[in-house]
């Protein structure tokens, strides 16, 4: 019998050799907590002490070759040299140190790391001017934090966002723990699309017709930086995807054709093992599946059904020994503790998306005149709005009023109302929701930290108010974000 440490071994070997050159030489520091996928790379956080791990990122420029650049050397913004999208693993548990050194190419581009989905203290947390200082070009920052809860979560800079991401600036971050049957293997897949024109150049990241609309569309699909890949895993086994939607602004739609799955997590918080049919994401989620290979030789594809055709993303190929016999049956991931929504008495907060005049009227009659970067991470273009009010009219460093006040520890619905024809996945800081309802669709009670509310829709989400301290809450579409969809709630 083959285990998983060794599959994992094997996919390691592989992807060292076969990711050189394009998505980079896996670091491999520590051998024996390291699990790949093939085409995705790691970083390997150091162990420096008894439950204690740390990276050392470098952000700067490096030309790259991704094989979905067919040939092409694009000039992408990394965590580290060698790897396009690190993959740091810790376990539940663990703390957690990183340094990083800015050296973006761009004068006055500053910088901080934003721990997506994790419920770290507000010091932590990433967000230039209002959890800390941006760091300069040239200087130093500084994180430490005990990831409170398993999952697959990201990070990512929380400034000028819509190039960042654009020039590839994510990274993954998983906490193990929470598996009581371990999967036959286990694969990250990051979904990105690049924005790349016909002379092999980057065009301009943002638009005002799209910052006004559903965001600039990607010329370029990816998945782990390759179009389409094909992945190989064993035969007739249960294996993990952690699905990423790290676009900038795409809504995607995956499921299985002929293929037994089920999702396990949303968001990286475990559910009740669901059938996978299809599932929507929008940028900043994730959904983690549980997937029964195809017999030996065969495949099963992921698809993309909200495109305009069915797209492929990826296809799984089976390839030796099967592994299991019998029914696909998921074993559901262990739940993290979280502080029960008390929902009879939760103080019902109303938050409404909405687009400004200038927003609604671009949208209709785009004039496309280019976008100026603001010196404090935004657009100087307001295009939307929370609760009418849209943030570029407050710099970050001087804050406008909060959208509510809330008490640590006590239960809050908020009712979020979409007035727009577009589509925004809504995301909070430092905490995690529970998705109650929705005005147009049977939606299942999942916890997540970015919840996708389609045009014209209502839902609302219950949560206990968390740690103290200011807390971001945006649409992850960062174009939306940057042009005024963005504010905060304060946790007293
Ligand atoms: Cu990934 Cu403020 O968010
Ligand atoms: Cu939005």
């Amino acid at each position: 019998m083959v285990t998983r440490r060794d599959l994992i071994a094997g996919a390691a070997a592989f992807s060292a050799s076969a990711a050189a050159g394009f998505l980079g030489v896996a670091r491999t520091v520590e051998a024996k907590t390291k699990a790949k996928a093939a085409g995705t790379p790691e970083v390997i956080a150091k162990p420096i002490a008894n439950g204690v791990k740390s990276v050392t990122f470098d952000l700067a420029e490096r030309p790259t070759a991704l094989p979905c650049f067919d040939g092409k050397t694009l000039p992408l913004w990394t965590f580290e040299e060698g790897t396009t999208f690190p993959i740091v693993r810790l376990k539940l548990g663990e703390r957690f140190d990183t340094v990083f050194k800015n050296n973006l190419p761009v004068a006055g581009e500053v910088a901080s790391i934003h721990w997506h989905g994790l419920r770290i203290p507000n010091d932590q947390d990433g967000v230039p001017y209002m959890t800390q200082q941006p760091i300069p070009p040239g200087a130093e920052g500084r994180y430490s934090f005990v990831p409170p809860d398993t999952g697959s979560f990201f990070f990512h800079t929380h400034c000028n966002s819509t190039e960042h991401f654009g020039r590839g600036l994510v990274g993954v971050l998983i906490v193990e723990g929470d598996e009581i049957a371990p999967p036959d293997a286990e694969y990250v897949l990051l979904m990105k699309d690049w924005r790349i024109g016909p002379d092999g150049a980057f065009l301009p990241f943002t638009t005002d017709e799209g910052a006004a609309r559903s965001g600039t569309a990607g010329t370029v699909r990816s998945v782990n930086g390759e179009k389409s890949p094909v992945i190989t895993v064993p035969s007739s086994a249960d294996v993990r995807i952690r699905f990423y939607n790290l676009d900038p602004m795409r809504v995607s739609e995956i499921g299985f054709e002929n293929a037994e799955a089920a999702i396990i997590a949303v968001d990286g918080n475990g559910i009740p093992p669901m059938p996978l049919e299809s599932w929507r994401l929008g940028t900043a989620m994730r959904l983690d599946v549980l997937l029964r290979t195809a017999p030996k030789g065969q495949s099963v594809k992921l698809f993309d059904y909200f495109s305009k055709e069915p797209y492929v993303l990826a296809e799984f190929k089976s390839e030796g020994p099967a592994k299991r016999k019998g029914k696909f049956k998921a074993t559901p991931l262990k739940v993290m503790p979280f502080a029960k929504l008390d929902e009879a008495n939760a103080q019902r907060i109303p938050i409404e998306f909405s687009a400004t005049p200038t927003g609604a009227a671009i949208a209709e009659n785009a004039s496309n005149s280019g976008i100026e970067i603001g010196p404090l991470c935004l657009t100087k273009h307001t295009f939307w709005a929370i609760n009418k009010q849209a943030w570029p009219g407050h710099e970050h460093k001087d804050l406008g009023p909060p959208l509510a006040v809330l008490k640590a520890g006590q239960s809050y619905i908020f009712e979020l109302k979409n007035t727009t024809p577009r589509a925004h996945p809504i995301h909070i800081h430092g905490h995690t929701f529970e998705v109650l309802n929705s005005s147009v669709r049977r939606i299942p009670r999942v916890r997540c930290d970015t919840v996708l509310l389609l045009p014209n829709e209502r839902i609302e989400v219950g949560f206990v108010a968390g740690d103290p301290g200011k807390w971001m809450f945006h649409c992850h579409i960062l174009e939306h974000q940057e042009a005024g969809m963005m504010g905060y709630i304060e946790v007293v």
